[in-house]
């Protein structure tokens, strides 16, 4: 059966984008932060959507399962196959096509295999910003970012890749294309399928292209870093913000001491300007269309008003893109150091504002209270309550004895607080094959039959990236 599968590929794709030496496909089957291996198959690299209906068609046909790919960055594994070593890894990479930029309609229409950071180039090089910005930027790839709504840093101001998606072209579950490649911010025609495939991490359809907005350059960024000292005077901070700088306010990222320590050690070259080590840095980005000046000055007014009414302590502006930009690589860098440090237990959560403070002091204290000598390294995306709650080992600690203890609890734990403060437990990063039973305890049943019956519908033999966000 193998043998004949992969004769009838040799059909569809020049046999050397067919995968089947382990050496060639040792790079697809661990994910990025090396929780998850799997065996598969084969790699396959096709660079054309009737390509990849037509390799759908054949698992369809073979009922084989199917695990798309992107940049392979994604957190929470759903882009590692299973142990069966009998799906295949459909990687789409190969089709990076910039199919058109709509100038007049400020769209732009792109392969799923686009690499994000070369999207925002390219609009830029048109005169155009393309607002999604996460830390992976460099290797993660318009489809995936879709298959996963993908967060990042400006969804305060642009929203999530959902806000930014208008279109999609995408192989159903029986190597079909839905072409949907249509760029219109209207359009009331019943069920939105855009809005289904959108988050689906490749369990309803392959997303092979889209139609994603676009819109103008700003004329100047104000990038400044503040120093506070509680939770509650930040998010005071993050309202005054609003109220001043409205739309102009693009980035409001928080960073605790404890994230900060680890950037020291790791990356010492990236050293906190702000004196002192402060309980909490925030980032903080405004963007401007009308000039320079405007927006330097609306950030000195609202950071004297801060700094009087004893919000902040501290605050550097960046005095040249340089500065500005190691500002930014020092938040982005908190992944990377905490990946050097050791294996930590991630919590991506979202939790109303007015919930935030009283989230983060009772769970601090239970934590703590539980876990002596844990470390809480919290950062995030503060602008639209999106905190990054991991919970690392003591200091020196055996880390693997530590998480294989406590993971179970520390996650029942945290997960319990967030439903306490109507929050979510995946705010950004997915479900993947990590979060499947948290899934299924915090959804709510109604949600999650709903969501089980869709995905039956639209995979009815489940050859779609099986055992996914859901454990079908
Ligand atoms: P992959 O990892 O390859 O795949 C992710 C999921 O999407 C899998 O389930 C896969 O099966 C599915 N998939 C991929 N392509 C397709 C397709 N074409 N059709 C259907 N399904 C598909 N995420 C955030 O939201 N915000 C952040 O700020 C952020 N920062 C990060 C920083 C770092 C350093 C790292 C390593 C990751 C970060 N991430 C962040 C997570 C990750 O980058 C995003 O989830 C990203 O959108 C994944 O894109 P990818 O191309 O790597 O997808
Ligand atoms: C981030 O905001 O840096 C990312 O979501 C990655 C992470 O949570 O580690
Ligand atoms: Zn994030």
């Amino acid at each position: 059966m193998n043998q004949d599968f992969l004769i009838q590929v040799g059909t569809i794709l020049d046999l050397k984008y067919v995968l089947t030496e382990d050496a060639d496909k040792a790079p697809y089957l661990t994910d990025w932060r090396n929780r998850f291996t799997g065996r598969a198959l084969a790699v396959l690299l096709p660079s054309t959507s009737a390509e990849v209906a037509a390799i759908v068609k054949l698992c369809a046909g073979t009922k084989t399962a199917i695990v798309p790919q992107g940049g392979n960055t994604g957190l929470c594994g759903g882009a590692t196959p299973d142990q069966s070593g009998k799906q295949v890894i459909l990687s789409l990479k190969r089709m990076k096509q910039i199919r058109e930029i709509d100038v007049a309609n400020q769209t732009i229409s792109l392969e799923a295999g686009c690499i994000l950071q070369t999207i925002q180039e390219k609009a830029a090089e048109q005169g155009f910003l393309f607002p999604l910005s996460l830390g992976a930027e460099g290797s993660c790839m318009i489809g995936g970012n879709l298959a996963t709504n993908a967060g990042g840093t400006n969804v305060l101001r642009y929203g999530s890749t959902r806000d930014l998606c208008l279109g999609l072209e995408v192989v159903t579950a029986n190597g079909e294309i839905w072409n949907g490649m249509k760029g219109l911010r209207k359009d009331n025609t019943g069920y939105d399928l855009r809005d289904l495939y959108v988050g689906s991490e490749g369990t309803l359809g392959i997303i092979t292209a889209a139609v994603m907005k676009l819109y103008p350059l700003p004329i100047s960024q104000w990038t400044t870093l503040v120093a506070t000292q509680d939770i509650s005077s930040t998010i005071a901070l993050l309202n005054l913000f609003q109220q001043r700088a409205t739309s102009l306010l693009t980035g409001f990222e928080m960073m605790t001491k404890e994230s900060l320590t680890l950037i020291d050690k790791h990356f010492p070259q990236m050293a906190n300007p702000l004196k002192g080590s402060p309980p909490f840095t925030i980032l903080i980005e405004l963007s401007d269309h009308e000039s320079e000046d405007h927006v330097k000055q609306l950030l000195e007014a609202i950071l004297e008003e801060a700094l009087e009414s004893e919000l902040i302590t501290d605050a550097v502006i960046a005095s040249n893109l340089s500065q500005a930009n190691s500002f930014w690589h020092m938040r982005e860098h908190i992944t990377l150091a905490q990946a050097q440090e050791d294996a930590n237990l991630k919590h991506d959560i979202t939790i109303p504002l007015s919930s935030l403070s009283r989230f983060i002091s009772e769970t601090d204290a239970l934590i703590k209270a539980k876990y002596p000598g844990v470390r809480i390294i919290n950062f995030g995306h503060l602008g639209d309550g999106n905190l990054h709650y991991n919970v690392a080992p003591p200091e020196g600690a055996d880390f693997i004895a530590f998480n294989a203890a406590n993971e179970k609890p520390v996650h029942e734990l945290i997960y319990g607080q967030v439903e306490l403060c109507n929050g979510s437990i995946s705010a950004e990063h997915g479900v993947g094959q990590l979060k499947i039973e948290e899934l299924r305890a915090h959804k709510g049943e109604v949600a999650h039959e709903l969501m089980k019956s869709i995905k039956k519908a639209l995979d009815p033999q489940n050859i779609l990236n099986p055992h996914k966000v859901l454990s079908i």
